[in-house]
């Protein structure tokens, strides 16, 4: 087997992998970096990010406001240091953004734009035009292309993390195009995978946010935080869940039900204003719009499709300038995607999984609690999300956290990170490339379809895990998700070709899914209240007195994932109440 050796190894070329090289890059000149990614950078799925990202831009506004709509947009789940550090970084990084080139959209006299977003009180969204994620993921691309320190293995699929005495020394990858195995080692090893939105039917996810860091660091070891906050985006397309930003109702669109009829209005996020203000009942936080949406469902006020029920997003009244200038993806989508104008017909929409709140625990330096591990943008749980994130968070907390890891990476391994023992480390390696070969490319007699195990349990998980749970429902996922695991041991691989095998990978990914989504329900059920993105039919009260605490999801050898509890950090704002739409 082919092995090579770095300092520090990032899994993942998205916005947050990206982030922490150029950090390492900067912090440490000599460093010998690798970055391992089973797309090409621009192909990740940072790229699709559409509406934003917050940070204080303007006189009118203070860190402590946007601190205070975070933790409160979080229900109070989020660790208010990290969100003070968050809060207080940001600006100073999506400026920073600016001077590496990143187009930022400018008002006329030319100072920086900003668009008002969901659950925040002040227009703070950084955006560029709604491509945001393209333009910052190109900016951040091209910076790292001019460290010649950073080493990328492109278009290669970890499939197991390579540990020695408790601390994590590399990977096992396989390079995709050949299908040769590699052993790649590393000091420390920093997961920027992203999201798992696979794992559900409808989603806006790519095809590739496949849980893959969260599943390998669990794997290894290391807990999954705050599992159960998995955030329902209210505005997706019905069949391909594609995202409509946000940012189409932060310049004005409406939601409308079956009867034209503004229902937001009838869920305590505010009454109907004519043109878009701050706090209008459209920019409530995600978690109640998304839970309202869903409310018109149940009282049969929603239009029927193929891909179930929806309302409608309504730009119109916008005209075509606005929409061109400010919306064009979403112009480009609707007419490629469902061959509608939004100029001319209001837009059909459905909450689809968008994004998760939890993920690799981490502390505020992105440590896991694996040594030599680290984790930083949507694989992490740092937590500055708690149970609902805010729109145009996410984008930041990778630029935040990507580098912070990055950095606290550096100073791990000048402190003298364990050398690690290479003959433990080839065995395991060897061992990996052994269950690679046995149990996928050489297997033979299979016949349980890939297709067919996802399918049901992406169904599975949005029945149990949905917007709303229970017991029962989660229950019965539980069970349900036992069964596929077991039918996965017999899972059918027609292609042991070496080159490009997607029937390799897609195995792979459906076995790291189904490691996460127990994790999910395991969390969900535990958590026997409703907060934020989590919902119990069978307690839809928040309790701060059982579960004003993140939980952590930790594998066991036999059975379910093992559930502990971990205080919330509670530093300057004490639980109360979240009130939307009116004065507070
Ligand atoms: O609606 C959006 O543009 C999504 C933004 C986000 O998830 O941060």
């Amino acid at each position: 087997m082919e092995t090579s050796s770095h300092d520090i190894l990032m899994i993942g070329g998205g916005g947050a992998g990206l982030r922490a090289a150029i950090a390492i890059a900067e912090a440490m000149p000599g460093a010998d970096i690798a970055m391992v990614s089973k797309v090409y950078p621009m192909r990740s799925h940072t790229v699709s990010a559409e509406g934003g990202a917050a940070g204080v831009a303007g006189d009118d506004d203070t860190i402590d406001e946007q601190c205070y709509d975070t933790v409160s947009g979080s229900d109070w789940l989020g660790d208010q240091d990290a969100i003070e550090y968050f809060c207080n970084e940001i600006p100073k990084e999506l400026l920073r953004l600016e001077h590496w080139g990143c187009p930022w959209s400018r008002q006329p006299d030319g100072r920086v734009a900003v668009r008002p977003f969901g659950g925040m009180k002040k227009m703070r969204t950084w955006f560029a035009a709604d491509k945001t994620g393209f333009h910052m993921l190109h900016t951040l691309f091209q910076t790292s292309l001019k460290y010649t320190s950073i080493l990328r293995y492109d278009e290669h699929f970890v499939t197991r993390l390579l540990t020695d005495d408790g601390a994590v020394r590399g990977v096992v990858a396989i390079e995709l195009r050949t299908g040769r195995i590699r052993a790649i080692m590393a000091k420390a090893v920093i997961i920027c995978t992203g999201g798992l939105g696979r794992i559900f039917p409808f989603t806006t996810n790519a095809n590739i946010c496949t849980g893959d860091g969260m599943a390998l660091a669990y794997r290894a070891g290391a807990p999954l935080k705050d599992m159960e906050m998995v955030q329902y985006h209210p505005t997706g397309l019905p069949f391909t869940g594609i995202l409509i930003t946000e940012a189409a109702r932060a310049e004005g669109g409406w939601l409308l039900n079956k009867d034209n009829y503004r229902f937001l209005q009838d869920y305590d996020l505010g009454k109907p204003t004519p043109t878009p203000v701050l706090r209008s009942m459209e920019l409530g936080p995600r978690d109640r719009v998304s839970q309202a949406i869903f409310g018109e469902f149940e009282k049969g006020r929603a239009f029927h499709g193929p891909y179930g029920d929806y309302v409608h997003l309504d730009l119109r009244h916008l005209g075509e300038h606005k929409i061109e200038t400010r919306l064009p993806m979403v112009r480009e989508l609707c007419l490629k995607y469902e061959n509608i104008d939004p100029v001319r017909e209001p837009i059909p929409v459905r909450p689809v999984q968008h994004y998760m709140m939890g993920g690799v625990h981490t502390d505020i330096n992105g440590a896991t609690p694996l040594k030599g591990l680290y984790a930083a943008g949507e694989a992490a749980c740092v937590s500055i999300n708690g149970a609902n994130r805010l729109g145009s968070n996410s984008l930041g907390e990778l630029l935040v956290f990507g580098a912070r890891a990055g950095r606290h990476a550096v100073e791990y391994i000048g402190n003298g990170a364990p050398n690690g023992n290479l003959s433990h480390l080839l065995a395991q390696a060897a061992d990996e490339e052994h269950r690679l070969e046995t149990d996928y490319l050489k297997k033979s007699g299979g016949t349980e379809r890939i297709a067919t195990l996802r399918e049901e349990m992406q169904k599975t998980m949005e029945r149990g895990c949905g917007i709303y749970r229970e017991r029962a429902s989660l229950v019965e996922s539980a069970n349900k998700l036992i069964e596929l695991k077991e039918r996965f041991a017999n899972i059918l691989i027609d292609d042991h070709s070496r080159t490009f095998n997607t029937n390799l990978t897609q195995a792979l990914e459906l076995g790291f899914m189904l490691d996460v989504a127990e994790t999910i329900v395991h969390s969900a059920l535990n958590r026997e209240e409703s907060r934020g993105a989590h919902q119990r039919r069978d307690f839809p009260k928040r309790d701060d007195q059982r579960f004003l605490c993140h939980s952590l999801a930790s594998r066991s050898a036999e059975g379910p994932p093992r559930i502990e509890y971990l205080p919330v950090v509670i530093t300057r704002w004490p639980p109360g109440e979240r009130i939307y739409g009116r004065d507070h």
